[in-house]
């Protein structure tokens, strides 16, 4: 196995990792060593990679098997496992706290982002440590939200949806708002606001308001690693026990593009401790 190299990035989530040349096949012992720096830290930073978009598909299959994403007039056309995030292109930055695809049974393990354009400035990437979160509220909340369960489906509000995506993924999914993480074994808030039509038990309203507080709540600057892209740059975020969210502040006139790839993760459950 290559020699990893892991720096964290802040006291609570994220690392760089240096070592890893993605163009080459990844061993058993390099999987699972970065599935379990991904579990330890979150987000993963693999810096100056230079990939086709095949070869950007084996690389993260080393996190799981590609999945397809919704909203498929994104995803590239002869490689539709990659959704190509450009705003010039039509779509709006998903600047609001989420995670990926809770609209789905088993939702992503990971999202894996591709700096192939990005602005001289602005336009980052942030995310959130939910593990923290989780630890840092009251036990008597703590003990409430192991009880709650969320309805999802595809986002409210938008406009952009295809019928055969909403066909295939509008299927309201029921998750649990803590979950245990399948390698860490340690517990996350788990929810996606504008995928959740309503907590079960509660009113559309009432769920809104208790998770926009919520994440207002919790998500606090010391839990949070704000990338800054580089071209070249890999960043894997863990969906499992974080919320992200883009940074839209930047010059228009200049292109972001970033290629996504997300893979297959379990059915989110809250095991006894
Ligand atoms: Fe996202």
């Amino acid at each position: 196995m290559a020699q990893l190299t892991i720096r964290p990035l802040n006291a609570t989530i994220g690392a760089e990792i240096t070592g890893v040349d993605f163009r080459k096949p990844v061993d058993a012992a390099m999987r699972e060593a970065l599935s379990k720096a991904l579990s330890d830290h979150l987000a993963l930073v693999f810096p100056d990679q230079s990939l086709t978009p095949a070869e950007y598909l084996e690389a993260a299959s080393v996190f799981g098997p590609p999945m397809r994403q919704h909203y498929s007039q994104y995803n590239m056309p002869d490689f539709p496992n990659i959704g190509v995030i450009h705003h010039r292109d039509g779509q709006l930055p998903a600047e609001g706290w989420h995670t990926d695809h809770t609209n789905r049974e088993c939702p992503p393990a990971a999202t894996i982002l591709y700096g192939v354009e990005v602005p001289a400035s602005g336009g980052e990437t942030s995310v959130a440590n939910m593990r923290v979160a989780y630890r840092a509220l009251p036990d008597d909340e703590r003990t409430r939200l192991d009880g709650l369960r969320t309805v999802n489906s595809l986002d409210r509000g938008r406009r952009d949806v295809r019928d055969e995506d909403m066909e295939k993924f509008g299927k309201p999914v029921v998750h649990p708002m803590v979950r245990t993480h399948p390698v860490h074994r340690s517990r996350a808030l788990y929810f996606h606001p504008t995928k959740t039509m309503h907590i079960e038990g509660m009113t559309p309203e009432d769920s809104k308001n208790y998770i926009d507080g919520l994440v207002s709540r919790t998500i606090r600057p010391e839990i949070v690693y704000t990338h800054t892209w580089r071209k070249g740059d890999i960043f894997v975020i863990d969906d499992r026990a974080t919320m992200h969210r883009a940074h839209g502040d930047y010059d228009r006139s200049q292109s972001r593009i970033l290629w996504r790839i997300i893979v297959e993760g379990d059915r989110p459950e809250l095991r006894a401790v």
